[in-house]
């Protein structure tokens, strides 16, 4: 049974609870901010519910604010569920906005309640596979290689393929994008493998010139060429007994691709210059953002090769294709770059939110790491507002403004912002030429700065 930690004073509310629930799940009780913190540090749950108003102050919810925050720096990944009071409703959002999950205002509905809470609960169990496949698969090699976020529909059926193909030795493809994180995946299937304590060899076909790929690949003897003073072996010796990373392997010039395909077929090489067949035995991934049926219509690609690299075939969807990995992305380089650069910045406003979901991330993962980068360093806030979000050059409104994305409302709201924004600016938030530079009443501007959110800019 799954543990439930209940966090509430009222010893009536609890106990109804702790009945109410004892079926579904493990109930423990706790009715201040320290026992809670020790339960939890104790049981690790899930889920967790906390009353809003706590003591000291019980009538408040100061203390129950608090109590978030310290269930989030030690658990961040709990799913807290915040009860409060009737007619609560702004602190209900502040409270999500700091990071609790849901919120649930009393009067009980039992039935209400346990639907809130079995969501809590599944959503908890899909983050955890995910960050379970995260840390099996992190990586020893590099700089945070291996660790694949992703919580949509169509990244959980590539980190089951990844989990499934792991353990084979067949060869893998992996298409899409660019930026849309081949290489990580790449990385993740040799890192669950029996071959993990080998090397992990790349090579990117389309970087190094025809003329020196095919030593890169195969290596050379001695005197094999001018210059060739060393027999030097190649990426693909190198990767014995591990995995050989082909990247942009629709780079590949065909006199290699002939090499490549004969070393798959015989699982020997011959160096450059040499005669000695050298048995190699590499698992090989490969991987481009080509598309290379294509390229086999127009005979740059040979179809032999391609059914021997495409034995298991996994392909990345674009970023804008996974729902609700955009802000499980973001919130994830957000807390890392805030970390890592010590920066205050702790969330998304609504507005901002807004943005990153429906823009089209044509760069991907690799553009929405360096959008929250950039945004994190040119934030003071613990806010980041869309100001601070800078897309590539080039991004039009229109990348925006795609019906199903937006409403009219959302879009109107966004232009109605940035004017505003723009005109405080050029006006130095002097409110009376602003207004006048925007041809509306002082008040209305006031009620716009408010609305937006840009007192701040005022201060
Ligand atoms: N699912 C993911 N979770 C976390 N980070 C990711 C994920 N996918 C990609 N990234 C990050 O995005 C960046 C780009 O990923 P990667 O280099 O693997 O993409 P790629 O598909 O190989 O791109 P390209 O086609 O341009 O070579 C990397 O910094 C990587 O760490
Ligand atoms: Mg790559």
């Amino acid at each position: 049974m799954e543990k439930l930690v209940i966090i509430e004073d009222d010893q009536t509310i609890s106990s109804q609870l702790r009945w109410g629930l004892a079926h579904d799940y493990e109930v423990f009780v706790a009715g201040n901010r320290q026992d809670a913190l020790q339960l939890i540090h104790k049981h690790v749950p899930k889920v967790v519910t906390l009353d809003l108003g706590l003591p000291p102050d019980a009538s408040g919810c100061e203390e129950g604010f608090h109590c978030l925050d310290e269930i989030l720096r030690r658990a961040p990944a709990t799913k807290i569920v915040m009860i409060t009071g009737n007619g609560d409703r702004n602190n209900a959002l502040r409270a999500v906005q700091n990071g609790a999950y849901d919120y649930y205002s009393k009067p009980f509905d039992l039935a209400e309640l346990k639907v809130i809470l079995a969501r809590a609960f599944h959503l908890a169990a899909i983050e955890k596979d995910n960050i379970r496949l995260q840390q099996s698969s992190l990586d020893q090699h590099g700089f945070n290689a291996g660790r694949l976020i992703g919580g949509s529909p169509r990244m959980l059926e590539v980190f089951s393929s990844i989990r499934k193909v792991a353990s084979s030795s067949a060869a893998v493809l992996i298409t899409g994008e660019s930026g849309t994180g081949k290489e990580l995946v790449a990385r993740a299937v040799h890192d669950l493998s029996t071959r993990k304590t080998r090397d992990f060899i790349a090579i990117n076909c389309g970087a190094i010139p025809e003329n020196l790929l095919e030593s890169e690949l195969f290596g050379h003897e001695r005197g094999a060429f001018t210059g060739a003073n060393n027999r030097v072996q190649g990426k693909v010796e190198y990767a014995n007994k591990g995995t050989l990373f082909l990247d942009e392997i629709g780079e590949l010039p065909l006199t290699l691709q002939v090499k490549l395909l004969r070393f798959l077929q015989e699982k020997t090489i011959q160096r450059v210059g040499g005669r000695e067949d050298i048995s190699v035995d590499a698992r090989i991934i490969a991987a481009t953002n080509r598309d290379i049926t294509k390229e086999i219509e127009t005979g740059s690609f040979r179809e032999d090769l391609y059914y021997r690299i495409s034995v298991i075939h996994i392909h990345l969807p674009p970023l804008r294709e996974r729902d609700g990995d955009i802000m499980l992305m973001a919130n994830f380089f957000l807390r890392r770059f805030g970390t890592d650069l010590r920066k205050k910045a702790r969330r998304f406003s609504a507005a901002a939110v807004k943005l990153l979901e429906s823009y089209e991330w044509p760069g991907n993962v690799r553009e929405l790491e360096n959008t929250v980068q950039r945004a994190v360093i040119m934030s003071d806030e613990t806010i980041i507002e869309p100001e601070a979000l800078i897309f590539s050059p080039g991004t039009t409104k229109e990348k925006f403004f795609r019906p199903s994305k937006l409403t009219l409302k959302d879009a109107r709201e966004m232009i109605e912002r940035e004017m505003v924004v723009a005109a405080m600016e050029s006006k130095n938030n002097n409110m009376a030429k602003t207004a006048e530079a925007l041809g509306i009443s002082r008040p209305t501007l006031y009620d716009l700065v408010k609305k937006y959110n840009l007192m701040k800019s005022l201060e």
